[in-house]
Order: structure tokens, then sequence, then C-alpha cells
């Protein structure tokens, strides 16, 4: 039984991931050096402070700053993300998405946002995402990252819904462990071969159902 599904932010609903890679460049190159692509993909899903030490030690500074200093950093970058997310519009969400959330809300499925981001209600707010939603746990009601399985046991909590009942849309390895965790099943986003513990893997929303999802996950 599906009463409840709950949605990673970043890579399922929109792309930002692109936005903090940008604004982790630009911090890098204003400390003197590169941030690849490639480098890049160890971010995801992880939080501020985490991308920070990652983002210092591809330019060997990861000993260089005290705590403070950090901190001024990723508030740094911060303020550069939010720059590009208040430029987002609805357009950037992502194909299927809005579709597939209607559908569930018609199936009475309740909708929660699982996120580690301090700004998803920004992002929400901007993709005109907020009413599609029952309920939003973001990284400001959490202090473990994924794969603690805080952010969705709490989405559950807030919504009165036993977790075998929740299923987890995610895009990173760490969100899927976290969903295992909290005892719920979990839909992976993309082709990732480090999806491969998700209950099903899920190329993109579009043309996805209701029905779809029950015989991937009801098993
Ligand atoms: C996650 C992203 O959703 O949120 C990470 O995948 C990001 O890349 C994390 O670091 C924290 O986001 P924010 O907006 O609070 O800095
Ligand atoms: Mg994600």
């Amino acid at each position: 039984m599906i009463s409840c599904c709950i949605f990673d932010l970043d890579g399922v609903i929109v792309n930002t991931a692109k936005y903090h890679y940008l604004a982790w460049v630009e911090l890098a190159h204003k400390l003197g050096f590169e941030f690849t692509p490639e480098q890049g993909e160890a971010i995801k899903g992880v939080s501020r402070m985490a991308s920070l030490d990652i983002v210092l030690r591809a330019g060997g500074m990861q000993d260089k700053f005290s705590d403070e200093e950090k901190l001024a950093l990723a508030s740094e970058k911060n303020t550069r993300y939010r720059q590009y997310i208040a430029q987002m519009t609805s357009d950037e969400v992502l194909p299927g998405v809005r579709d597939f959330l209607m559908k569930l809300r018609e199936a009475g499925i309740v909708v929660v946002l699982g996120s580690a981001s301090k700004n998803a209600g920004m992002i929400l707010d901007h993709c005109d995402l907020r009413p599609l939603f029952d309920g939003v746990i973001d990284g400001n009601l959490v202090s473990r990252a994924k794969p603690d399985p805080e952010v969705f046991a709490k989405g559950a909590e807030l919504m009165h819904i036993a977790p075998k009942e929740c299923v987890v849309f995610e895009d990173a390895a760490a969100g899927i462990e976290a969903a295992t965790r909290a005892g719920m099943r979990s839909v992976g986003l993309g082709g990732s071969p480090l999806l491969c513990k998700a209950t099903m893997q899920l190329p993109s929303f579009v043309g996805f159902t209701l029905d779809a999802l029950k015989e991937g996950v009801d098993r």
C-alpha cells in the first residue's frame, strides 16, 4: 500500500545541481583553483558544509581555514547560489514532474518534500510548486544529513503515516540508503548504477503513472 510519496528536490523535481556547481566553481576560482564537473559529482546530495570540505580538498586547501572562515566561505557560496535560484521559474520543473504530482494528489496520496537544502522553500515558491506539497521537511528542520534517515522519518511523522506506506524518490545513492534505513521503499531517478539499491529505477517522470509505481514497488 502507498499512502505517501516523499520527494527529494535537487535532481528529482528541479535541476538545481548546476547552480550549486556554478556557485562552488566561482568560490574555487576566487581561491585560485579549478573545480571540475567530475569533482562536482561528489557534492550531489551532500550538505552545504560537507560540500565546502569537498571543494577545499579539490584545491588542496582543506587545512587552510578556521571554522569561522569556513562558515564565511559557505555563506558567500550561498549568497551566489541564491542569486541563481532567484531567477528560476516553473519552466525549470523537470519534465513530467508536475503531472505526476497532480496524479498522486488526485488519488489521495500524500505528497511531501524531503530535502537537505535550506533553500528548498525559495525554490518551491519560485517554481510555483508549493501548492502541490502537503508537507515540507527541508535542511532547516534536520540536523543529520542523508544517508541518515532523519529527513524522511520526519516527513512520515509529520503526516502521521507509517514508513512502510511511504515511497521515497531520490537521485542520490545517499538518499536511497536513507530511505531504506527509514524503512521505506524507494525510486531511483536517472540511470546511475549507484542507484541499484533502490526498489525500482526510473529514467524520468515523463509518462509515469501511479499504476506503474505500484507495480514497481509493491512486491
Ligand atoms: C542538497 C543538494 O539537496 O542540498 C546539495 O543536493 C546541497 O548539493 C544541499 O549542498 C544543501 O543545500 P543548501 O541550499 O542548503 O546549501
Ligand atoms: Mg538530489
